[in-house]
């Protein structure tokens, strides 16, 4: 039926037909917030390139958490700056590494907090590659062992849940085989499937010191010309046992996001990277934009997209305005 008889304003006449028909609602229960811990105690470092970001110790990180969980965002993702970094990453493979204290210590004092620990070696690596470097590139099963020992420990502390963002390939399928070896059968993978070479991580590289020192990371991570692509890495990641596949960056891949819901059943996380985020700060700070507004335009196009999890530095933020 067309106009005249079709009138699609009717139903924005006032917010509470506006409400009723509202398609896509974003809740505290999707958001994810990133943290940065770093060594020492009562560190508050404050990352320029993010503003209201800081990478916090360990008793700090404590505290931060316990803030978040009371304005209900339950789950935070974690990235380590450790004291000291090697060659291939081991540093982040044992009990009392960094991110596995905070784990611990987080643990300890908060009931209802979800942990995922991002698995990765560009934190940790002295040349800020995400792996082991052979003959001037990552090589890619070198780089598996320690990721899946990286796992294994944090299993061993009591993350929740782990998401490694490394785009070597097999090595889902080897996390999750040295998980089920070790017991930790019910550990869940969410994995960085459809992960793009992007400079929309220029901040996160000062936030977690994990710039490469050569070259970039075009030979692991993803293209971002392309989008078939996309749908094989999801597929080869939950073939290889991911629970949870996640497409990153969000807004610049709304596409993919979308074209991955409409083509597999399973759980979906978007990560709205930290270039998305300082761009809107830095923004809102020249008072060129509504900062709340467009923050919570943009996590509602993430979440209408397709996307059930996002990972955001503006969780905390979206809290305040959605509660
Ligand atoms: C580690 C990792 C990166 C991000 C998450 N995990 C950086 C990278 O690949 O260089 C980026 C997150 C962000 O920009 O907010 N591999």
């Amino acid at each position: 039926m067309a106009f005249p008889v079709t009138r699609l304003r009717r139903l924005r006449k006032n917010q509470i037909i506006r409400d009723m028909v509202t398609e896509t609602r974003l809740s505290v229960e999707n958001l994810v917030m990133p943290l940065f811990v770093c060594p020492s105690t009562k560190v508050k470092n404050p990352i320029l390139s993010m503003p209201g970001n800081y990478q916090l110790s360990v008793d700090l990180i404590v505290e931060e958490c316990k803030k978040l969980v009371d304005k209900g965002i339950k789950s935070v993702l974690l990235f380590g700056i450790p004291e000291e970094k090697d060659e291939d990453g081991t540093v982040a493979t044992h009990d009392d590494s960094i991110v596995q204290r905070a784990v611990k210590a987080i643990k300890k004092e908060i009931s209802d907090i979800y942990i995922i620990a991002d698995v990765c070696n560009c934190e940790y690596t002295v040349h800020g590659h995400c792996g082991t470097i052979v003959d001037g590139d990552v090589h890619n099963d070198k780089t598996i062992s320690t990721l899946v020992a990286q796992a294994l420990s944090f299993a061993r502390v009591g993350t929740d849940m782990i998401a490694p963002s490394d785009m070597m390939d097999g090595r889902v399928g080897e996390i999750r085989k040295g998980l089920d070896a070790n017991g930790f059968y019910n550990m869940p993978i969410m994995a960085y499937s459809a992960k793009y070479a992007s400079a929309f991580y220029g901040p996160f590289r000062d936030a977690a010191e994990s710039a490469p020192k050569f070259g970039n990371r075009n030979t692991y991570q993803m293209n971002p010309a392309n989008s078939d692509e996309a749908l094989r890495e999801i597929e080869a990641d939950i073939e290889e046992g991911a629970d949870i596949v996640m497409v990153k960056p969000a807004l610049s891949y709304l596409d993919i996001i979308r074209r991955c819901r409409e083509t597999f059943n399973i759980p979906l996380a978007a990560y709205n990277v930290s270039g998305e985020f300082s761009m809107v700060k830095a923004a809102a700070e020249k008072g060129w934009i509504d900062e709340k507004r467009i923050v919570m335009e943009m996590l509602t196009s993430i979440k209408r997209a397709g996307a059930d999890i996002i990972i955001t530095y503006f969780a905390a933020d979206a809290a305040d305005y959605i509660n």
